[in-house]
């Protein structure tokens, strides 16, 4: 399968440039099995990748010329010079690789240039990490091509500048090391503090159970406000605290925490999730080693709880899949990603995945949305070369 996406983006890319390219990348999507909204706080979370890749046909160019082209987007070969390369000066998806490009010269590393033509399968704008699946094929690319030996942590933390400086959005790194370091049939357990991680086996259909991506396919516009308003309330909560993130705020002191917060109302509803859904993170790790999967399924719940009234990021579409969805017997379910559309995650036994689906699918035909995208999601392969094969 992926041999046969290799040669197409390779043949496409030779259309495009007139040669055949130095070789051809893929890096995955993800969706988070727990621990949201707790990256730019240092906290835990638990990714794990989805099939679904961007890939990147890149040969490597020494004249100071980087061309980008996307099969996803109705556009001719854009032209740029790295050296022109300036934080805030795109506003279009070449933002992604030229932010990479941007980073890593920033970093000290001599990039002199490139031809890139990519294609994702990732969803865009369902909260599965496609912008991060970009940026980090284009970084393994430039690596490999470039010999720079950068890890998968050091290119999570390169592609977070890209996208913190470059494009502009404050996300936190959980993205990006998911993209790099995850491995199929594992979740990842990431401590956000020092990128220190632990593959957990997650091979749900063994047990018979699944785990289904429920894309509600909206998206509402106030999304990127929201998000960066969120992430200063928490560092407003850990200057109040006394601490350097929230992470720093232990589950046993959560109740004195919130009390030296007195009156902060909004303040203190976002440190009780945080601190709480890193609890959350440690208590499916513990169950998932001690092979007891079903068992996570109200923990998810509780989380979507945490980020319905206290995080204050879900909406109503995503509300609509946990309620239906546990309400039709499965055994947890919650939003994933960012919040605010974007996608849910729903644990099930296999028996009952053809029930819940048409439970949520009827659901949302009553409430006159648009028909949700339903798919099964198994944990991936991290990002890799794909030809010639090393
Ligand atoms: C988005 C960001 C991540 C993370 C999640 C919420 O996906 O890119 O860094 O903050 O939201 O957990």
């Amino acid at each position: 399968m992926s041999e046969a996406v290799a040669r197409a983006v390779g043949e496409r890319f030779r259309e495009l440039y007139g040669a055949d390219p130095h070789g051809v990348w893929a890096a995955p999507g993800r969706v988070n099995l727990i621990g949201e909204h707790t990256d730019y706080n240092d906290g835990f979370v638990m990714p794990f990748a989805l099939p679904h890749t961007a890939v990147a046909a890149v040969s490597r160019r020494d004249d100071g010329v980087l061309r980008l082209h996307s099969a996803d987007i109705g556009q001719g070969v854009t032209e740029l010079r790295v050296a022109d390369l300036a934080p805030g000066t795109d506003t279009s998806w070449t933002a992604y690789p030229a932010g990479v490009v941007w980073a890593l010269r920033e970093a000290g590393h001599e990039i002199t240039g490139a031809d890139v033509h990519l294609a994702s399968t990732v969803p865009s704008g369902a909260g599965l990490s496609s912008s991060a699946a970009l940026e980090v094929v284009v970084a393994l690319a430039l690596n490999d091509l470039h010999d720079l030996g950068l890890d998968g942590r050091r290119l999570a933390r390169l592609c977070q500048r890209a996208e913190n400086v470059y494009v502009g959005a404050p996300v936190g790194i959980m993205d990006q090391t998911a993209s790099a370091c995850c491995e199929a049939g594992h979740a990842l357990f990431l401590d956000t503090r020092d990128l220190s991680q632990r593959r957990i086996p997650f091979d749900l259909a063994a047990e018979g159970m699944r785990l289904l991506v429920v894309d509600t396919r909206v998206e509402h516009s106030h999304s990127a406000g929201e998000y960066g308003r969120r992430r200063a309330g928490c560092e407003k909560g850990a200057a109040l605290l006394g601490v350097d993130a929230l992470r720093d705020v232990p589950y046993e002191e959560l109740d004195a925490a919130l009390e030296r917060l007195g009156d902060e109302e909004e303040v203190r509803r976002l440190v009780r999730h945080v601190v709480t859904e890193d609890r959350r993170v440690e208590r499916v790790v513990s169950l998932l080693e001690a092979g007891d999967l079903r068992a996570i399924g109200p923990v998810l719940v509780e989380g979507h709880v945490s980020l319905r009234d206290d995080f204050r990021v879900s909406c109503p579409e995503l509300d609509l899949v946990v309620d239906t969805a546990t309400d039709a017997g499965a055994l947890g379910a919650r939003m994933t990603g960012g919040g605010f559309g974007g996608s849910a995650i729903v644990l099930a036994e296999a028996r009952d995945v053809e029930a819940i689906t048409k439970a949520v699918q009827e659901a949302f035909a009553a409430a006159g949305l648009r028909a949700p995208r339903v798919f099964e999601a198994v944990p991936s392969e991290g990002a890799r070369r794909l030809t010639p094969a090393v």
